[in-house]
């Protein structure tokens, strides 16, 4: 299928600005396509970022029926725009949306859209290091109907707009809570999606944390409230004597996030040992306290790397490495930005050249 375009005239399209944070700024255009049953997914279009128009019935605004993705675009250095593994941003998409009983989009066109979208918008992409353009595809049940089941009309549309640090100290250490009280997701439902609700149900815990002076909270497993999952908006690492970087393993309540899975592959090249386990928070916390544990760090595409300088847990604080950011974060941080801004050999072929 053809991706039919109808952009802005130049001089009505805007420049990117100066100064923006995370997700609050949105590029001139957008891509739209539409699902029905008789059609399939239909009119792909690339046209002004605009509102959508829904009826109040639609499936999504009353049973959530919603996937979304996060991916970047980044302006190199010897000129150009890369966007970083979004094949994986792609595959996973069609992943949450069989979960949540949503019709697959075609992955090239998925791609080509990304990429004719980032294009169309490329004064949009920030030119500083450590900036992006963000790009949000969503999908969405339009069906106009109370009855519970799975929609037979889905909107499939990709937004973008420039994006600083997620967090406002950038590589400053954060507080994360470690919460007691509150779940995120278990095993066989759907926290693996990348799926709004997943979100909406941490947002309790997350305004709670916050008025206590943490900036995320970090989620156990819904069983035995024992293990480690994942963090609000990232996956989470443990640095042990500087040398061994340890993450939870994979465990279908969790995001696989690509961030997570590129410091997997990465770290090994650089001469760090990587495990994945099924980590026991009090363990953890002993390790923390013992000085075995010398860096936390979170990792996602939103958050690229995050150092940790304290968990909050059970009324307890657990000081990480001073609450400063440590040296394999540093390194981490800068060789996987170092690819994506293409100051670093992409030995991977991770980077998706615009
Ligand atoms: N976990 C959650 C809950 C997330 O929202 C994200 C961000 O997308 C991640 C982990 C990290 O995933 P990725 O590295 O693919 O961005
Ligand atoms: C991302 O990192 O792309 C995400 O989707 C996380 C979101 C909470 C900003």
């Amino acid at each position: 299928m053809m991706i039919k375009i109808n952009s802005l005239p130049i001089e009505q399209c805007n420049a990117c600005p100066e100064e923006y944070s995370f997700g609050v700024t949105f590029s001139d255009h957008m891509f739209l396509q539409n699902f029905d049953q008789d059609n399939g997914w239909n009119d792909a279009n690339i046209g002004p970022y605009r509102p959508l128009s829904l009826d109040p019935s639609a499936a999504v605004f009353h049973y959530s029926q919603e996937i979304f993705e996060g991916l970047k675009a980044y302006k190199d250095v010897n000129g150009g725009i890369n966007l970083f593994r979004p094949e994986e941003n792609i595959k996973r998409f069609n992943r949450s949306a069989k979960r949540m009983v949503m019709p697959e989009v075609d992955e090239a066109l998925h791609l080509d859209a990304i990429k004719s979208l980032v294009k169309i918008d490329k004064a949009w992409v920030p030119d500083q290091k450590g900036a992006s353009l963000y790009i949000r595809p969503t999908m969405i049940a339009t069906s106009p109907k109370l009855g519970l089941g799975a929609s037979s009309a889905y909107s499939h549309f990709i937004i973008t707009g420039p994006a600083g640090s997620y967090f406002s100290g950038g590589l400053t250490p954060i507080a994360v809570f470690v919460s007691d009280e509150y779940r995120r997701a278990v095993k066989g439902g759907v926290g693996e999606a990348k799926t709004g609700g997943n979100y909406a149900a941490s947002l309790l815990a997350s305004e709670e944390v916050s008025k206590i002076g943490y900036s995320q909270v970090l989620w156990l497993d819904a069983v035995n409230g024992q293990y480690i999952e994942e963090v609000g908006a990232m996956n989470i690492c443990f640095v042990y004597e500087g040398k061994k970087i340890v993450t939870p393993a994979l465990s279908g309540s969790i995001l696989p996030g690509i961030t997570r899975d590129s410091i997997l592959k990465l770290a090994p090249t650089l001469g760090y040992e990587v495990s994945e386990q099924k980590l026991d928070i009090n363990e953890i916390l002993a390790d923390i306290d013992s000085g075995k544990i010398t860096e936390v760090f979170g990792c996602g595409t939103a958050a690229v790397i995050s150092p940790v300088g304290e968990l909050g847990f059970k009324g307890n604080k657990h000081i990480i490495n001073s609450n400063q950011t440590g040296p394999v974060s540093k390194h981490l941080y800068d060789e996987l930005t170092g690819i994506q801004y293409g100051t670093h050999e992409d030995k991977f072929g991770w980077i998706h050249k615009v």
